[in-house]
């Protein structure tokens, strides 16, 4: 039996560019895995807090991590009504600088949702494939379904689409939210170890402050 203390060393000062040496990381580690997932709570009236898996898609030209999304599911109309939501990464078997496996979890801690411009869609828009496309069309999100109704429609759908030769129009509920988060939270932990946690603070000057904290 041993036990030790992991530790975070050498991290930027800016938060964005830790979260980019750990995507690369996490990228470079597995290189067949074309997604990353991030878990996104909000605020819910009927539940009180809701969470689901989205995709990242990116940062913002001003560096805020977004996902896509449509106007008509929960998530959307959550974040309309209050914009304060929580986010998670997870990511698992991370090659380390020492070249040991490591988890991290990278938390958005305070972040507020703010939705993009509706001109920056269309070039989102344009690059989805074409089952996101057309699931964003048929689909009503979290309505009781029937399998063969939803296929039915699906086929009748992809072939009129096919048969017109013609790019699909964005719907207009097609949406993105990026985050402005008040903290970020680092947790690196290797196989049997404690966990270092860096934490990003923004201080009211614009500035990051950043500390190990305790797991
Ligand atoms: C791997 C994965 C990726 C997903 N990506 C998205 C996404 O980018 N945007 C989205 O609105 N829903 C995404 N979903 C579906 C959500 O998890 C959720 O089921 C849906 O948005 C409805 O949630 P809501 O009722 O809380 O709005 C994804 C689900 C999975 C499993």
């Amino acid at each position: 039996m041993t036990s030790a203390l992991a530790k975070i060393t050498n991290y930027p000062a800016n938060p964005v560019d830790m979260f980019k040496q750990i995507l690369q990381a996490d990228a470079k580690s597995h290189p067949d895995s074309v997604v990353v997932d991030m878990n996104l709570a909000t605020l819910d009236e009927e539940f009180g807090v809701l969470n689901r898996t989205v995709i990242y898609r990116g940062l913002t030209p001003d560096n805020y991590p977004f996902y896509i999304t449509h106007r008509y599911t929960r998530n959307f109309k959550n974040l309309q009504a209050n914009p304060k939501a929580g986010i998670t990464f997870y990511m698992t078997n991370v090659q380390d600088n020492d070249y040991k496996e490591v988890t991290w979890q990278v938390r958005l801690i305070g972040a507020k949702a703010v939705e993009l411009p509706d001109s920056e869609m269309d070039a989102l828009w344009a690059k989805e494939e074409l089952v996101s496309q057309i699931r964003g069309y048929i689909c009503p999100c979290g309505e009781p379904i029937n399998h063969d109704d939803l296929k039915a429609k699906h086929d009748k759908f992809l072939e009129e689409h096919l048969a017109s030769g013609k790019a699909l129009e964005r719907p207009r509920s097609y949406t993105a939210f990026k985050f402005e988060p008040q903290r970020w939270d680092f947790l690196k932990v290797g196989r049997g170890e404690i966990a270092d946690r860096v934490q990003y603070r923004l201080q009211d000057n614009g500035k990051w402050e950043s500390m190990h904290v305790s797991t």
